[in-house]
């Protein structure tokens, strides 16, 4: 796949849910979506520790969350005739590795705000099934350690899905360390242009052996990354000092593509272009230097304060607008948001003119796995409906977050008064 331009899709980094496919009706977001780098990243911000998944001491960094996933299943050895329990609140990429291994999909309920129905999940229980997949959704955690003791109950793994909590804590132990394996998504939380890791506090990862995926996909990250940043205005003098070689960039990869056959592998993969999918050729690709290193350079209490910042922020300003409430009632102590979801009355036309006027308006879980309707979790269906996102990451600058609380504010506002 050729690189798009930026200004044809979301950012690169966008979340799952939040990707465009590459004929996206809706205009560019007017501010960036997901991290995007400035020279601010590398602020200190503290001394705190925050926790993190990187606390594990067993580490693999890839290039997507789906990727770790399907290293994930691999290393515990699931395959055809296995069964993996997945919540019915879901994206693609979280279903997509498990078909890949071979096993079945088995879905399993949420309460109304994303805890996992245990009572359901006891329901769900047969001898094909392996593994618990379990989503601490938005970055707010599940029960862990009723998981944990749930899985050694009945001999299973547990799988913690750590893509919207990188950062975090319950119960004096970092978010990750609950699975036998746990997986993130780097994009949402690091101004990068792919990763993801997976990692295990309980099992060496010796078997994941991983490759690097080439000189221009390294460059690829490196130019990507940078040009996320100049589309919403962040490291103005780099841009200018680049502005030649971008364009003889530009110009070189014009000329690449036009000799590149069709079946010629693609330089990045699909997830950071925009793809749901997952695509087996990246699963033993190593992430490229520069994301890893983004991943050691970039301020981790920063990007903790700075993300329960903006949240309470929106949670001040759009909690309590007609016809919309948040998700949860608190952010309680050790939680470092993903996103800032809504609960709205009237999601279809609140997020279509949200779109329309460029606001980076996410909906996670918009399209169920086939099958998974209200017959199987009718909170699942609601929440896929009802709640939307809206980035509250560290890169968002003050004015930004201003005219995006304004823009939801006004349209929240005038639907109401249509409504009436
Ligand atoms: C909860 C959850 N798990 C896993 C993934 C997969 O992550 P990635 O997009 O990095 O492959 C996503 C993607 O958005 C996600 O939202």
């Amino acid at each position: 796949m050729g690189k798009m331009s930026i200004s044809d899709v979301e950012p690169a980094n966008a979340p799952c849910a939040a990707q465009q496919a590459p004929a996206s009706p809706w205009p560019r977001s007017r501010l960036p979506v997901a991290p995007v780098l400035s020279l601010a990243s590398f602020a200190r911000g503290g001394r705190r520790h925050v926790p993190s998944i990187l606390d594990a001491p067993h580490r693999r960094f890839v290039t997507s969350g789906r990727v770790a996933i399907a290293l994930a299943l691999r290393a515990m050895r699931v395959g055809p005739g296995d069964a993996v329990l997945v919540p019915s609140y879901h994206c693609a990429s979280m279903i997509e590795p498990v078909i890949w291994a071979g096993a079945t999909p088995v879905f399993y309920r949420i309460l109304p705000d994303t805890t996992v129905d245990l009572a359901d999940l006891a329901s769900r229980l047969t001898p094909a099934v392996k593994v618990l997949m379990a989503t601490n959704y938005f970055g707010f955690h599940q029960p862990l350690p009723a998981l944990r003791a749930f899985c050694d109950a009945h001999g299973i793994r547990l799988l913690e899905d750590c893509a919207h909590s990188f950062l975090g804590e319950h119960a004096g132990r970092p978010l990750g360390s609950y699975g036998d394996y746990a997986i993130a998504s780097s994009m949402k939380f690091f101004p990068v242009y792919e990763g993801g890791c997976l990692v295990s506090a309980r099992h060496a990862l010796d078997g994941v052996q991983l490759q690097s995926a080439g000189a221009g996909f390294e460059a690829k990250v490196v130019l990507n990354t940078a040009e996320d940043g100049f589309a919403y205005g962040r490291l103005p003098l780099l841009r200018m000092l680049l502005t030649l070689p971008m364009k003889a960039k530009t110009a070189l990869w014009g000329r690449i593509k036009a000799r590149r056959t069709a079946d010629a592998p693609a330089l990045a993969p699909g997830s950071s272009d925009g793809g749901f999918g997952f695509d087996p050729a990246w699963l033993d690709k190593r992430s490229s230097l520069f994301s890893r290193a983004m991943l050691r350079l970039v301020s981790r209490r920063r990007m903790g304060a700075l993300r329960r910042r903006n949240y309470q922020r929106l949670f001040d300003a759009l909690g309590r607008l007609p016809g919309c409430r948040p998700l949860h009632a608190t952010l309680p102590d050790g939680v470092y948001p993903w996103v800032f979801p809504l609960l709205c009355d009237a999601p279809q036309a609140l997020f279509a003119t949200l779109k329309g006027a460029g606001v980076p308006v996410i909906r996670f879980g918009e399209f169920l796995w086939p099958g998974v309707d209200a017959t199987v979790c009718a909170n699942s269906v609601d929440l896929s409906r009802r709640v939307l996102q809206f980035p509250c990451h560290q890169e968002l600058r003050d004015d930004e977050i201003a005219w995006m609380i304004a823009q939801v504010t006004n349209v929240v506002r005038a639907n109401d008064g249509g409504a009436r």
